[in-house]
């Protein structure tokens, strides 16, 4: 037996924990790769959340927190617990004319919490429709689309401490969001569990539609009349138009984060590829890494069951029986054929477990 091949856990009964073992993880990946689990549970309650990091714990067990899986990729089997958090519910916690405050559980599908908003008439997230994953994993990433980030509707949030087991809050300042980046991506990582979060909605709408494309797929409607719900539906259809469904063609979304340059890297990257699109971002600009990608000839790019996808070059795909070390393997020659061309380093957004 390896060192690294965790110890069997001694005098303790898996099924009270609800425990299963060697379990197949590929409906738990959106990229929807073969890997097991050594060990995995389903959590809908606080007491057993505790009671099965406890286990792990004292049994030196590594543990994974998985919502729906749609930002992380297996390259090898996972030889700990795999935590799949389904804490269900949503309330109302402050409420005035102009706003409401809703706290909502972690395992809460985030479009679903989206659309019932809208159905309550709760505005804000409709440029953030159709992202896949949970309430739970939102601030992980700070998801955003179409101009919008989480942060922008973000109250506190409830984690429980690992170590300790108590629930602790975390204000936006604490969670210290940036561009797809969080508190719990950094010195937080696997040390909290994000059990609840609360966002602010507003009661009256105020469209945000800067995003290049989202006004023009709503040009038939005049912006006095244009709803929320218009919005949403636009936004969905969109996605539709450009990102694969990880229902018929494994994928996890950008496969990388959209590079950051200063503006003096920017201008000389110009005068050397003037077609290069760039997005102004606090003191440079952000680059659209699809842009890179395609120019480096990988879009449609197919090798047996990896690829990248022919509508959308940061789109890494699985065509079926692709493994996640083909698919890390494809995106290090991603990287390496960017760097070669434009000297721009490219990060996976993509958790690599
Ligand atoms: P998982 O993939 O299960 O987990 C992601 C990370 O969060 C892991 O590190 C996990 O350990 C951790 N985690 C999960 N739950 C918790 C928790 N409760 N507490 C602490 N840590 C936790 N993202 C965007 O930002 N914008 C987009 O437009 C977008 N579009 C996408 C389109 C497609 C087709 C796909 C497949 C993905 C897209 N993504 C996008 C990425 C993905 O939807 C988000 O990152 C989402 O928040 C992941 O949710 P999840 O529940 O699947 O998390
Ligand atoms: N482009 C290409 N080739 C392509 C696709 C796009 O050159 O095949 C260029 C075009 O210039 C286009 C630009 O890239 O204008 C931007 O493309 P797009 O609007 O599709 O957005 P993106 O930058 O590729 C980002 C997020 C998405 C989010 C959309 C909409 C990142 C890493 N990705 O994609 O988030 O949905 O904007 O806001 O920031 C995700 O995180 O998984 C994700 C899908």
């Amino acid at each position: 037996m390896s060192d690294s091949t965790p110890r069997q856990p001694a005098g303790v009964d898996l099924s009270q924990l609800r425990v299963q073992e060697n379990v197949d993880l590929r409906h738990l990946n959106t990229f929807h790769v073969a890997a097991q689990a050594r060990y995995l549970v389903r959590v809908a309650g606080t007491d057993h959340l505790r009671e099965v990091l406890r286990w792990c714990r004292e049994e030196g067990l590594p543990f994974l927190l998985i919502g729906q899986g749609s930002n992380v990729l297996f390259k090898q089997d996972y030889p700990g617990l795999v935590i799949e958090l389904q804490l269900l519910g949503r309330e109302v916690v402050a409420d005035n004319t102009e706003w409401v405050d809703v706290r909502v559980a972690a395992g809460e599908p985030w479009h679903g919490f989206v659309q019932y908003a809208l159905k309550q008439h709760w505005y804000g997230l409709e440029n953030l429709s159709l992202i896949p994953g949970t309430v739970g994993a939102a601030p992980v990433q700070n998801i955003g689309a179409y101009g919008v980030e989480l942060k922008d509707f973000f109250v506190e949030l409830e984690a429980l401490e690992v170590a300790s087991g108590v629930v602790q809050r975390f204000s936006a300042a604490d969670c210290a969001f940036g561009y797809r980046q969080s508190f719990f991506k950094q010195a937080g990582k696997d040390r909290f569990v994000i059990v609840a979060v609360t966002l602010r909605l507003r009661k009256q709408q105020r469209l945000v539609l800067d995003y290049p494309g989202l006004r023009a797929a709503l040009a038939g409607v005049a912006p006095d009349q244009l709803t929320a719900q218009q919005v949403s539906a636009a936004v969905c259809q969109l996605r539709r138009s450009k990102l694969p469904d990880p229902g018929q063609l494994g994928n996890a979304g950008s496969f990388f984060w959209n590079p950051h340059v200063s503006a003096n890297e920017f201008a000389a990257l110009r005068q050397r590829f003037p077609a290069l699109p760039g997005f102004p971002d606090g003191a440079g600009f952000k680059i659209p890494a699809a842009w890179l990608i395609e120019q480096a000839g990988w879009k449609g790019f197919r090798e047996g069951d990896v690829g990248v996808h022919r509508d959308h070059a940061l789109v890494l795909v699985n065509y079926g029986a692709a493994t996640g070390a083909q698919l890390v393997a494809l995106a290090e020659r991603i990287q390496a054929s960017v760097v070669e061309r434009f000297a721009i380093p490219l990060w996976p957004e993509v958790r690599i477990v």
